[in-house]
């Protein structure tokens, strides 16, 4: 298995909807994943989604223990969520900061519904439904986004609260994703 590289903001790939995984438990599927968690894991992300490294479907993976350079983030379990469906709970929307891998070296204020359900597969075909609030529904929305080829900062609204990473929080150990 392999760390792969992830795609940067610009690269038309990262534009494109993503098409859903036809078949479960396949070596494919198996390989793909675990080219996405080498990938997530050497560069220290919350979540990866499968568009991020040139493959166009429905595979997005998250998941963050408590971890100090996420201080405010609460745990988040480690997920492997295929064609996804997200339904918003309520209209409440949170603002918070997100970076993404395919945006290195930013972070930006970014509008999202603080709770929603979402469901869909694991890799084995398994149903996944839960519903979630937080950290934990930013995570996903940011996700899900990627497979409809859309990136943070295309959702942010205050673009004053956009900037280098380094320069908004000088001195801090802050993740890229
Ligand atoms: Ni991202």
């Amino acid at each position: 298995m392999a760390v792969r590289e992830v795609l940067r903001m610009g690269d038309a790939r990262l534009l494109e909807k993503a098409q859903p995984v036809g078949k479960f438990d396949t070596p494919e599927l198996h390989a793909l994943l675990a080219d996405m968690q080498d990938t997530m894991a050497a560069l220290d992300g919350a979540g990866l989604a499968a568009p991020q490294i040139g493959i166009g479907l429905q595979v997005v993976i998250f998941g963050i223990e408590h971890n100090p350079r996420y201080p405010d983030a609460e745990a988040v379990p480690q997920t492997v969520l295929i064609n996804p469906a997200l339904t918003p709970l309520g209209e409440d929307v949170d603002e918070d900061w997100e970076g993404c891998l395919s945006v290195p070296g930013m972070r930006g204020v970014v509008p999202r519904f603080s709770r929603l359900r979402y469901q869909g597969f694991d890799q084995y075909g398994k149903p996944i439904d839960r519903s979630v609030g937080g950290f934990h529904a930013r995570v996903v929305q940011h996700e899900c986004d990627h497979l409809i080829g859309v990136l943070y900062p295309m959702r942010i609204l205050d673009f004053s609260r956009f900037g280098f990473t380094d320069v908004l929080f000088p001195g801090e150990d802050v993740a890229d994703d």
